[in-house]
């Protein structure tokens, strides 16, 4: 959707929907978010959602469902074989991306999964433009690893690239030549980088670094979790494709792969996942996993009413007006922050707003987890839960020794078609107050500490009293009752 024209002022993000169901939410005042704080260990995924006010923790299966999606789940087919809801997924999904093997399962982690246990081997190689926690925690439990080449530019925070997501060809041959293409276990490109900012891949990338895979005969995966917004970015600022409609790229880009996966809690606005497999042969190969780790191969762990509803959610994320909605308002939130002097991750990408935790708390060392620890004080000044993404999110080196995130990040996601203008200008407000306050922030420590994904269930606590004193600003500024 092109911009919407005001008369009186610059253009604002539109909603291009209504809303009819809503969901009461709740205003903690500033005292009693410390002591959920406290329960939750500092920990802001152990937080309980009624004691928060904006979650923004992510926009995974919490995206909202419209009208259609939700009347398509009445007639949800109920068969533990067989099921039709199935066969009209694998349908739609053949019609959208040209691919007719589909493998269902109940969340995006499963597919990656299932793809790593039947192509990695121990010592392999596996090629990104970059990880995510999930897709590479799969590789190296099989004892392979990840080379993550986006390019330079990718991690550089303040640019003015359209496609930050790119990954560096040059680097791809020189892995591919080094390791020896037997060692390669696949090239996985991820369509809007979830770590990195939700900055997008083009499509002349996606092409030239399939194209060298193929070369290689290595096999070629896309994750398209986040595809909705990457064609977004496709459409509007790539110039080869700017006439191009939504379906055409997607097609285009799915004929670059030999599998495509997805977590259906972001593609599809609702709760499930899936593999698409190009060769007959290499899905037969794959289907052993599905029944065994999933459920039978016709619903893969997924409720059947979820499958229906996200039929209707594919057709929808072809629809630019629906998947403009995401980027407008994360560009809203990117360019005012940004403009207020606060170190932003621009250009704003998909996904949600990114702020560069390394120099909003430049104070606090990396051991001490900066983005954890402004994660920790946004939702403490204004109940407001985003996502740590950066050293938190690590595991540790070998020897024990904190592996220090490349990018230190704080995510503001903002889940597709649920929040409000009003809503996206009150948590600006409120990281612009942080960020005036900023040296009353301080570091975090580990008190229990997973050695898997130690950012989900890890218990930490503040390195001094600062919650108390940030508190008190916050109480002194806006009152007792916020
Ligand atoms: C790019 C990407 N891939 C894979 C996943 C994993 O999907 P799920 O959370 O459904 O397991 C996510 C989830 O956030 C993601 O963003």
């Amino acid at each position: 959707m092109p911009e919407i024209k005001f008369y009186k002022h610059d253009p604002l993000p539109m909603e291009m929907h209504k809303v009819k169901i809503v969901q009461k939410l709740n205003l903690l005042p500033a005292k009693e978010r410390l002591e959920k704080m406290k329960e939750a260990g500092f920990n802001t995924f152990l937080l309980h959602n009624g004691d928060i006010f904006m979650d923004m923790l992510t926009d995974s299966g919490v995206n909202a469902m419209s009208d259609n999606m939700q009347s398509a789940m009445l007639r949800a087919d109920d068969a533990y074989a067989g099921s039709e809801t199935f066969y009209r997924m694998r349908d739609k999904l053949e019609e959208i991306f040209g691919i007719k093997y589909v493998l269902p399962t109940h969340q995006g982690r499963a597919c990656e999964h299932i793809i790593a246990q039947r192509f990695v081997k121990e010592n392999n190689c596996v090629i990104m433009n970059y990880h995510f926690t999930t897709s590479k925690a799969h590789v190296t439990r099989l004892g392979a690893r990840v080379e993550e080449l986006v390019k330079d530019e990718g991690l550089i925070e303040k640019s003015n690239l359209p496609f930050k997501g790119n990954i560096d060809l040059d680097k791809v041959r020189a892995c591919i030549e080094k390791e020896g293409a037997d060692n390669i276990s696949y090239l996985r490109l991820e369509a809007g980088t979830n770590l990195i900012g939700g900055q997008p891949i083009s499509y002349e990338n996606m092409k030239e670094a399939t194209d060298l895979a193929k070369e290689y005969g290595i096999v070629t995966v896309l994750d398209a979790s986040l595809l909705q917004d990457n064609l977004y970015f496709i459409k509007t600022r790539e110039e080869s494709m700017k006439d191009k409609s939504i379906r055409e790229i997607t097609r285009m880009i799915a004929d670059l792969f030999d599998i495509i996966y997805f977590s259906a809690r972001k593609f599809g606005f609702a709760r499930g996942g899936a593999i698409l497999v190009r060769d007959e042969e290499m899905f037969h190969s794959m289907e052993d996993y599905i029944t065994m780790f999933e459920g039978f191969l016709t619903y893969g762990g997924m409720s059947v009413k979820e499958m229906e509803a996200m039929i209707i959610g594919f057709d929808e994320s072809m629809d630019m007006d629906i998947i403009s909605q995401g980027p407008q308002f994360i560009k809203h939130c990117v360019d005012v922050l940004d403009n207020y002097g606060i170190p932003m991750v621009t250009p704003g990408g998909g996904l949600g707003a990114h702020i560069n935790a390394r120099q909003f708390v430049d104070h606090i060392k990396s051991e001490e987890y900066p983005a954890g620890s402004l994660v920790t004080a946004l939702y403490l000044c204004g109940g407001i839960r985003g996502m740590e993404r950066g050293t938190l999110s690590e595991e540790r080196n070998a020897d024990g020794s904190e592996r220090i995130a490349s990018v230190e990040m704080v995510r503001l996601a903002f889940p597709r078609r649920v929040f409000t203008l009003s809503q996206t200008e009150y948590v600006i407000d409120r990281v612009k107050w942080l960020y005036d306050h900023r040296h009353l922030i301080g570091g975090l420590r580990f008190v229990h500490e997973p050695k898997t994904l130690r950012f989900f269930t890890g218990r930490l606590e503040p390195v001094s009293d600062w919650p108390e004193k940030l508190v008190e600003a916050y109480i002194a500024e806006f009152g007792e009752d916020q």
